[in-house]
């Protein structure tokens, strides 16, 4: 078999077998197959796509191309959830204490955050002490003891999608569905759990921009999961504005102890119970979505969801007592007050412009190599719908260092400003399963 020869098959548009897939990735994990090959083929997928049955090979080649993770020596039902991810998406800071104060075990690996997406990992490690890097013994024994561990992903784990997915980044191949989820799907297949929900976001700072698209993703990955007889189920949420109100490390996860302490902003609070409850009915905790929610907003209102993130953090080396007491979060040196240029309704906060502007503050990586400054970022201070007039603040700059102006700017233009007045937005549109 020659790779050149599946290359043109895919450009002529024609179906993959089992055999040709394989090659590819197995080659192409053990290096016999050079990135310029894998880029070709990436494009034709990208150009003219692949069925659900070329979908599904790909995703079980990738998910056995390196280790999978048996999670049956922790008992009980695990549950996973994954975002495709977007701007000030703490949600799993808040989503897994939470259903693990509902005795539901959450043995989550997560990723870090590239461009204008921040990720959980770097979320979690602006708290002092904690560490991610946790050996496999130590996980598993950490879910059994507390029903939750939220820890970096081994390099051993689905090592295809590593390098295919490096290679997509700098060869323009990200967005393409069979792409995607593939990649998200052998990930999370390999991780173990019993279930997964997805968190599908579309708008402006995501991957997908539309409704149509996003729910095109959903439908393929929990298919993937369907035939792989693994509960998978879908949400399709909005990213036409940054996720509650804080964009940044630190104060991501203020935030999301403050919603833990029933103080959160309200599409945060409705994403995280919603989810929650999906979760809570896929391991059969409960019967209802309904049941679901009464029983996460109890947890939230009797602050065990809280005591379940103080334990995570205790059990993952953290001080426990930056959860306690968040003012103890070191404070950036300059908090600047973004002032709104016209009166009107804001009909949106471009997700991806102010996520580029805050990861331009510190609070993201433009490359892997950057270091990240956990206490600056954007604190929200209007969502889309908010009646603003001239002169009013839109949202709060922290940042280290002074002089700031040419990103000021780009925070103050991402706010799309209009004389008509606008509902708010919904957070979440659909359940895909
Ligand atoms: N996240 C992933 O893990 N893979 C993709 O291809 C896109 C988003």
């Amino acid at each position: 078999m020659r790779m050149v020869d599946i290359i043109i098959k895919k450009k002529e548009n024609k179906e993959l077998t089992r055999e040709e897939i394989s090659f590819f990735v197995k080659g192409f994990t053990n290096g016999s197959i050079p990135d310029y090959q894998a880029s070709a083929l990436a494009m034709a997928i990208c150009f003219n796509g692949m069925n659900k049955k070329e979908i599904g090979i790909l995703t079980d080649e990738m998910l056995h191309s390196g280790d999978t993770i048996d999670l049956s020596s922790i008992e009980g039902k695990k549950v996973d959830k994954h975002s495709t991810g977007g701007v000030g998406d703490k949600t799993s800071l808040v989503l897994g204490p939470l259903v693990a104060s509902c005795g539901v075990k959450l043995a989550k690996m997560s990723g870090r955050g590239l461009g204008h997406t921040g990720g959980t990992l770097d979320k979690l490690e602006s708290i002092p002490g904690v560490t991610i890097d946790i050996e496999k013994d130590r996980f598993f024994k950490q879910v059994n003891d507390i029903g939750i561990a939220i820890v970096g992903q081994t390099g051993s784990l689905v090592p295809c999608d590593k390098k295919l997915y490096a290679l997509r980044d700098v060869t323009g191949t990200v967005n393409s569905i069979p792409l995607i989820a593939s990649s998200i799907m052998s990930k999370k297949l390999a991780s173990g759990s019993d279930t997964i929900l997805l968190d599908v976001k579309f708008g402006s700072g995501a991957f997908m921009k539309d409704l149509d698209s996003a729910r095109e993703l959903a439908r393929t990955m929990v298919d993937i999961g369907d035939e792989l007889n693994r509960d998978t189920r879908a949400i399709l949420t909005d990213m036409n504005q940054p996720l509650g109100l804080a964009i940044g490390n630190s104060l991501e996860v203020i935030e999301a102890i403050n919603t833990l302490n029933g103080h959160g902003p309200s599409d945060l609070v409705e994403l995280c119970v919603s989810a929650g409850a999906i979760m809570l009915v896929q391991a059969g905790r409960v019967k209802t979505i309904e049941e679901g929610k009464e029983l996460l907003e109890e947890n939230i209102n009797n602050k065990s969801a809280l005591n379940k993130l103080c334990e995570m953090v205790e059990a993952q080396g953290g001080d426990a007592s930056y959860i306690k007491d968040p003012s103890k979060f070191e404070k950036a040196k300059y908090i600047i007050d973004v002032k709104s240029n016209k009166d009107g309704y804001i009909k949106e906060i471009n997700a991806l412009e102010i996520g580029e502007a805050a990861m331009k503050l510190g609070a993201g990586r433009a490359t892997k190599e950057d270091i990240i400054d956990f206490a600056t970022g954007i604190v929200l201070e209007k969502k889309v719908g908010s009646k603003v007039n001239k002169g009013d603040t839109l949202c709060k700059v922290y940042s280290n260092k002074e002089h700031v102006e040419s990103i000021l700017l780009e925070v103050v233009e991402s706010f799309k400003i209009t004389n008509e007045e606008l509902k708010t937005l919904p957070i979440i549109y659909e359940i895909v399963e």
